[in-house]
């Protein structure tokens, strides 16, 4: 059986192919992104239509099949931007209802972790989340993928990206202040805010703000510091996760995975307690259909379907109220 997935969750349009193998035969995405890094969502849908034909005729290209070879059809269906997530779910629609294939919606975090799964050796582990809009602790208790902790304010991804732009980087910012951090072992204080299991960014933000405006602290240094403070953040409600569930694995998820700094400090965190931190590769770390189509096929050998003509978009279910019946 193979599953065609869309995702259109934000600023990324992405359909993958995937067979019950595991196999992946296509992973295309085109990304919206503009100078200042802000999504406008009008113009985000505007992007996800023009591209959307291109992305589909890559990707069947790319896996050598046809769409008479899809067995189903899968996309993100919850959480996102409205607008955004209204394109993916159209084009999905319209390909189940022309070509007679059966509809999943999945939610987006959980493709994450059930990618994480199949693509590292991960039986049952807790998903460290960390994207542009999203940080969140995710693992499986009791018929429910559950939220251990979360950002009280901005996502990890997002925090970087308006660091970033404060000291007149390029967008996406992750990558240039990791870029920048090598350049620098100069630890500066900066508020480190973990509260109970979740963490807060925006007070640090802030006193970076401050400090860039005064002219006084070397680039590098603020780099370093920023990704040191928040990295241990994270690897603090990571652990707490771990103890609090009793799991021995950590997964990685999301563009901010994609670090090598944070790779190393959640690899030392969990070798310190017999764990073992598990990355898959930065394409799937990143929004990308694969995940989608991943998930899809999971769920819909679990009996899990959409009804084409009524089928709605989803773009405030949390994480934590999908009924996992796959497990
Ligand atoms: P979401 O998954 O919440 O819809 P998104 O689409 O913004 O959000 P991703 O595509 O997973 O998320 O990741 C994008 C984010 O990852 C950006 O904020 C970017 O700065 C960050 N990022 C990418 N590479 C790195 C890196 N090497 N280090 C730190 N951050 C990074
Ligand atoms: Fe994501």
């Amino acid at each position: 059986m193979i599953s065609l997935g869309i995702e259109s969750t934000a600023h990324t349009f992405g359909i993958g192919i995937v067979d019950d193998s595991k196999k992946i035969l296509a992973n295309v995405k085109r990304m919206y992104t503009t100078e200042e890094g802000g999504l406008i969502p009008a113009k985000l849908a505007e992007h996800h239509v023009t591209v959307c034909g291109d992305v589909l005729h890559e990707a069947l290209t790319e896996a050598c099949i046809t769409i008479k070879d899809v067995g189903i059809v899968a996309f993100s269906q919850s959480p996102g931007i409205g607008n955004s997530l209204r394109i993916g779910m159209q084009a999905a629609r319209t390909l189940a209802l022309t070509h007679n294939k059966p509809l999943v919606g999945v939610n987006h975090c959980i493709a994450h972790l059930e990618m994480g799964r199949a693509l590292t050796s991960a039986k049952d582990p807790v998903l460290l989340y960390a994207s542009g809009a999203n940080t969140q602790i995710i693992a499986y208790d009791t018929g429910k993928y559950r939220i251990f902790g979360e950002t009280l304010d901005l996502g990890v991804g997002n925090f970087l990206d308006a660091f970033a732009r404060d000291l007149g980087l390029g967008f996406p910012g992750g990558p240039h202040v990791e870029k920048l951090a090598l350049a620098s072992s100069n630890l500066i204080e900066l508020p480190y805010v973990v509260k109970g299991m979740d963490i807060s960014l925006s007070g640090i933000f802030t006193n970076l703000r401050g400090k860039i405006k005064t002219g006084k602290f070397a680039p590098a240094d603020l780099c370093y510091s920023a990704q040191e403070t928040v990295f241990a953040m994270l690897c603090e409600v990571t652990e707490r996760a771990l103890a609090h569930t009793g799991k021995t694995e950590v997964v990685f998820g999301g563009g901010v995975g994609c670090n090598i700094r944070l790779q190393e400090m959640v690899s030392r965190m969990c070798a310190e307690r017999g764990a073992v931190a598990y990355c898959p590769p930065n394409q799937f770390l990143v929004d990308n259909g694969a995940m989608i189509a991943w998930l899809g096929l999971i769920e819909y050998n679990a009996g899990v379907m959409e009804n084409p003509d009524t089928v709605q978009i989803k773009p405030y279910l949390r994480t934590d109220q999908v009924d996992v019946v796959w497990r």
